[in-house]
């Protein structure tokens, strides 16, 4: 598994704004959807494309389109849908499809409750977008989900993670192609399976639930 931990101060200064717990949900969300779009040009470092024939006013020269079949975007329910604006900005021919994960805030195991995905993603770049990786329960069964329609080629994009969920997600998928792109990793998981130093409960700050 490639792991990338994003290094820029623009990534890190909006980082700590949204860390902040005195930053309300409008912003959050504003800072959400520019900080997907900042990772994802690392996380679409690889997407597939294929060479076109355009002609500019001055000549005919080649360039590149995004190649089909089209990527897919898979923002985890409910805090990863927070991400999937600024993240189908860059990729706009992407396909969307949805899983709705819960963790029981008690066991730490996740509960998938929702899905709307191809049957067959043998042949799709998928990237995966949750904006938080603690325990690496969540991440970690829907990269199994993804896995059980045939991906081959899974790239997730996450804010925060922890080296507990990133060790446990480089274990679960052992020598498949993944890649992890995290905004920065974080310190360690608390006793209740929060993210230190974190920024609290993503979906609540998200949508306005605290
Ligand atoms: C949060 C977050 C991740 C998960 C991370 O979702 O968005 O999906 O927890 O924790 P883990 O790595 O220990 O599994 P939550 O279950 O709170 O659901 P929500 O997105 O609906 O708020
Ligand atoms: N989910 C969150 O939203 N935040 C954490 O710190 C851990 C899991």
């Amino acid at each position: 598994m490639r792991v990338h931990i994003a290094d820029h101060p623009l990534i890190t200064h909006k980082l700590t704004v949204l860390r902040d717990a005195r930053t309300p949900s409008p912003v959050f969300r504003q800072l959400t959807e520019e900080l997907v779009t900042l990772l994802a040009y690392e996380a679409t470092r690889n997407v597939r494309v294929a060479p076109v024939q355009i002609t500019t006013p001055v000549t005919t020269t080649t360039g590149v389109r995004i190649d089909e079949p089209r990527p897919i975007v898979v923002p985890i329910l409910r805090a990863g849908l927070g991400m999937l604006e600024g993240m189908v900005k860059l990729l706009p021919t992407a396909e969307v499809g949805f899983l709705g994960m819960v963790r029981d805030e008690q066991t730490l195991q996740p509960t998938t409750y929702a899905e709307r995905l191809p049957a067959d993603l043998s042949d799709r770049q998928c990237f995966v977008l949750d904006p938080m990786l603690a325990t690496g329960g969540s991440l970690g069964a829907a990269m199994e989900f993804l896995f059980a329609r045939g991906a081959q080629d899974i790239t997730a994009i996450c804010l925060l993670g922890t080296p507990e969920g990133i060790a446990k997600i480089e274990e679960q998928v052992g020598d498949r192609d993944v890649t992890l792109v995290l905004g920065a990793r974080d310190e360690r998981l608390n006793e209740h399976g929060y993210i230190v130093p974190g920024l609290g409960d993503a979906g609540d700050r998200l949508y306005g639930t605290v």
